[in-house]
């Protein structure tokens, strides 16, 4: 699909060449832009010994064969040799001519021809490899912060429902309370065990922040913290530790506004401590409010976050169609047992069916798979 000039990042060079050095970036390429008026290329990207030079062509119309046989006299010269390959890169597409100039060259021309588009390049001769490989399984914990800074919007209930569905997918789970409030150690303070028909079954255990250790819980492959709302009670040591961090808000009209502006403010905060963690704004407590509402809500929340996202490749605003914790009166009520036999607590989770089915143990379990699939296959399984 070729590139309009409808695309801001089209409006002039100056910006389509920024745009071209970001999706480099974004795939793990270092780039350094040229010398001005230095003649061949306009930037130089490089990733495992792979020296590449890209002429960034700002055009409004197809690119002409002419163009492209400057360029590869230029990498045929010995100055161009220095380099591995080249990549032209221009904004609408290529002529008839241009395209026929690239069938005849063979399978291993060193130039790859393409247009970039929004989020990529389409290469019209073979792909250059600018996706990145799947993450690898991390060796020792996966560390997930349940944060907002906000009570009662769902933290607790989602640091240990996340935990069951882990639990239930067959890893063992660490839930760490550093609330204050302690409502975690009240709800689950003796663990969950997670029984297994075919094998050993899976633990939840929990610790208080204190008491926290990774020896502690060794064979733990996911920790998960439910944070106090007040960020400075968070140890920045912990919070360092994040690769996830999991903030829950509501998607009603007064939610999306109010919490969404500070939620800005701690996505801010948690960066200056922690630069790596993917972050995911999640919906907790949705009521479906029909067709029409849902679509101005959620235009709404993804307009709140639009900024964020833009600068901060690891922000993800999750859109509620696609995964979020719906209402159920199963989390709302899940706590009472406390209530009911004060001296004798037992620790469960809102996981049971109820005719064969549980909104809770769905949606969370969707929620882990979400989260999989963002962060790259593999983060967890070896
Ligand atoms: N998806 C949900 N459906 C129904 N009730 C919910 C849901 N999520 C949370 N709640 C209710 O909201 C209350 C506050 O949730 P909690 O997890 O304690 O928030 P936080 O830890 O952020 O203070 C809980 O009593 C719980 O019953
Ligand atoms: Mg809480």
């Amino acid at each position: 699909m070729p590139a309009t000039l409808e695309y801001n990042f089209v409006h002039d060079f100056t910006h389509f060449e920024q745009h071209v050095a970001k999706i480099f970036h974004k795939y793990g390429w270092t780039v350094e832009t040229a010398k001005p008026n230095q003649p061949g290329y306009d930037l130089v990207v490089k990733k495992n010994h792979c020296v590449v030079a890209v002429q960034v062509k700002w055009l409004k119309n197809n690119a002409t064969s002419t163009q492209l046989s400057k360029f590869a006299d230029y990498l045929d010269s010995p100055e161009g040799k220095q380099f591995n390959a080249g990549i032209f890169l221009t904004t609408k597409g290529f002529g008839g001519p241009a395209r026929a100039l690239i069938k005849s060259w063979g399978q291993d021309t060193k130039i790859r021809c393409g247009v970039a588009t929004d989020n990529g390049f389409n290469f019209i001769n073979g792909d250059v490899e600018v996706t990145p490989p799947p993450e690898p399984p991390k060796p020792g914990k996966i560390y997930f912060g349940v944060f907002t800074c906000k009570g009662g919007v769902g933290k607790t209930t989602v640091a240990a429902h996340l935990a069951g569905a882990f639990a239930l997918q067959g890893f063992n789970v660490a839930l760490v309370d550093l609330d204050p409030e302690e409502n975690l150690q009240k709800l689950v303070g003796d663990g969950v065990y997670v029984p297994n028909p075919k094998g050993m079954g899976t633990t939840i255990e929990v610790f208080k922040g204190e008491d926290w250790h990774e020896d502690a819980a060794r064979d733990a492959k996911v920790v998960i913290f439910d944070c106090s709302p007040a960020m400075e009670r968070n140890h920045s040591e912990l919070v360092a530790k994040f690769d996830y961090c999991i903030i829950p808000t509501t998607l009603n009209p007064l939610g999306i506004n109010k919490h969404g502006k500070v939620i800005q403010e701690t996505v801010k905060d948690i960066r200056r401590i922690n630069r790596n963690a993917h972050l995911f704004v999640l919906v907790n407590n949705f009521k479906d409010p029909g067709y029409r509402r849902l679509q101005i809500l959620r235009r709404a929340y993804a307009d709140i976050y639009k900024e964020t996202s833009k600068i901060d490749d690891k922000f993800h605003c999750i859109d509620p169609e696609e995964v979020c914790i719906r209402a159920s009166d199963l989390l709302y009520y899940w706590g009472i047992h406390i209530l009911e036999s004060p001296d004798n607590p037992r620790s469960e989770l809102a996981f049971n069916l109820i005719g064969g089915r549980c909104y809770p143990r769905e949606d969370f379990i969707n929620l882990a798979d979400y989260i999989e699939q963002k962060a790259g296959i593999g983060i967890l399984r070896d």
